[in-house]
């Protein structure tokens, strides 16, 4: 009886695993579809933001892996987090070809699933509304310090970030913490 019940519990937990997985295969989609940062301007925005030995840069949708590869050039050591499982084997490709396997890891990862807490530089090239959902986990995970690159887009509630245009790209830049202004707030409010 009792080996039934154990044999039965475990079937269970087998399949709540595989339904985990399936869910997990099937529900994260990218957030935003690929398009490259050339190489020239990623090396232009990452000497910008002085990134170089010492650094932890994560990319958070790292696409094929060329600006994580410009940033491992630099000194850094990277992880580069993609959704899309054949740019992310892409990717460990392109590090393996450079000869960067130890300095760049490839996650193939939702981005919002990654501890990015060691990063002293965060690059990101994602869409307005992503980094507005992913302002809460900047504020939440990353160290005084820390370093964010912004690829086209600011980050909604934040203040506007330290500009780098180039001829057809904008870099936007902040180091954490960052002075939020507090919302105003009403007279009538303060008297309650
Ligand atoms: C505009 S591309 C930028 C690629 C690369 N950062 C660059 O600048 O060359 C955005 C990348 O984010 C990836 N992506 C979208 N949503 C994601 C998510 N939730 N987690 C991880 N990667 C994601 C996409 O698959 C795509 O490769």
């Amino acid at each position: 009886m009792l080996v039934r019940y154990l044999s039965l519990t475990l079937i269970m937990a087998g399949l709540v695993f595989a339904a985990a997985a399936l869910y997990k295969t099937f529900n994260h989609q990218p957030d935003v579809g690929w398009a490259p940062t050339p190489d020239h301007s990623a090396e232009l925005g990452l000497a910008w933001a002085s990134v170089g030995p010492g650094d932890v840069l994560y990319e958070l949708g790292c696409g094929d892996g060329r600006v994580a590869i410009v940033a491992a050039r630099l000194g850094a050591r990277v992880v580069c987090v993609e959704i899309d499982s054949a740019l992310a084997a892409k990717a460990g490709q392109a590090v393996k070809a450079a000869g960067l396997e130890d300095r760049v890891e490839v996650l193939n990862e939702d981005l919002f699933d990654v501890d990015m807490s060691p990063a002293t530089v965060v690059f990101i090239f994602l869409l307005p509304s992503v980094n507005e959902r992913l302002r809460p986990v900047f504020e939440a995970s990353l160290q005084p310090g820390t370093r964010i690159i912004s690829r086209e887009f600011e980050i909604k509630g934040w203040p506007a970030g330290r500009r780098l245009e180039l001829p057809g790209f904008l870099f936007l830049g902040w180091t954490m913490p960052l002075e939020v202004p507090q919302q105003a707030v009403h007279p009538l409010e303060k008297s309650l």
